[in-house]
């Protein structure tokens, strides 16, 4: 395996309160790294001055053999680094296959309205319907996203960032608020993107699940790494069951 992502000492304070504090850690290609910690542990913001929505105050990042630390967030997302967001924000004007289409018609030569009004209209549905196929949502191509349970908006919104074709995905909270069926399933759907050519970093506080899929494991605790390995050793240790103390 190679290192595909690296975040180097990264800091960053709000307020004059460390959110990040040091925080470094590599993810390689292939791998399935799931990053946990208590609530305000820093895992959110880690994740947002990767994907280059947070400029750290200190620190580098690296993706596929660049520094981007200086590099805006769309200029990533070009560049293969993909990103969901907690709070699920689907485009409600449109349908379901169109919120995919809209995100894979974003590459480099065309605007992204494009996908939806232009030539390559037929060439774009086709590819995005085989997207919401490949997450359970074919037969819910020309709903509104309104009208969806909010399983199926969270799979939506993988599905959406999947049809950028990105290289590393990170996800931020893919599980809150589904039931323990549909956690399962949308873990399923995470856990096979890894062979799929696509690198996941997933944020998530369901600890069955993540011990089920994550291949390995980083321990946010108070903006610092508390602990990284495998993720039965990771577990197993005092200092890390005592940052979930209450939690768990
Ligand atoms: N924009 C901001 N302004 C001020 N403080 C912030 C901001 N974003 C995060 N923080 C603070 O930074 C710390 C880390 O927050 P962060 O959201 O990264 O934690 P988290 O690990 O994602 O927590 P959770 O598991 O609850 O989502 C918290 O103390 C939070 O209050
Ligand atoms: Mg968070």
């Amino acid at each position: 395996m190679s290192t595909l992502g690296r975040i180097d000492d990264l800091h960053i304070s709000f307020g004059g309160v460390a959110a990040a504090n040091g925080v470094s850690f590599s993810v390689e290609r292939g791998e399935l790294l799931a990053l946990i910690g208590p609530n305000g542990a820093g895992k959110t913001t880690v994740l947002r001055m990767v994907a280059g929505i947070l400029r750290p105050d200190r620190g580098r990042v690296f993706f596929d053999d660049h520094d981007v630390t200086a590099l805006p967030a769309h200029a990533r997302v070009r560049r293969g680094l993909g990103f969901t967001h907690q709070i699920v924000r689907p485009f409600y004007g449109f349908s379901t296959i169109e919120n995919v289409m809209l995100a894979a018609g974003h590459d480099r030569t065309a605007s992204p309205w494009r996908a939806i009004a232009g030539r390559s209209r037929t060439k774009a549905r086709q590819k995005a319907q085989a997207f919401l196929d490949r997450f359970g949502l074919g037969a819910q191509a020309e709903q509104s996203p309104r009208t969806l349970p909010l399983g199926q908006r969270k799979r939506l919104e993988v599905a959406r960032a999947i049809a950028l074709e990105p290289k590393l995905l990170l996800l931020d909270e893919p599980l809150a608020g589904l039931s323990s069926v549909e956690a399962l399933a949308v873990a399923d759907l995470i856990r096979a993107l890894p062979g799929q050519g696509v690198t996941i970093v997933l944020v998530e506080h369901n600890l069955s699940e993540v011990l089920r899929v994550a291949d390995r494991l980083v321990v946010l605790d108070a903006g610092k790494v508390l602990a990284e390995g495998a993720p039965a050793d990771v577990m197993a240790r005092a200092d890390v069951r005592q940052a979930y103390t209450g939690v768990l």
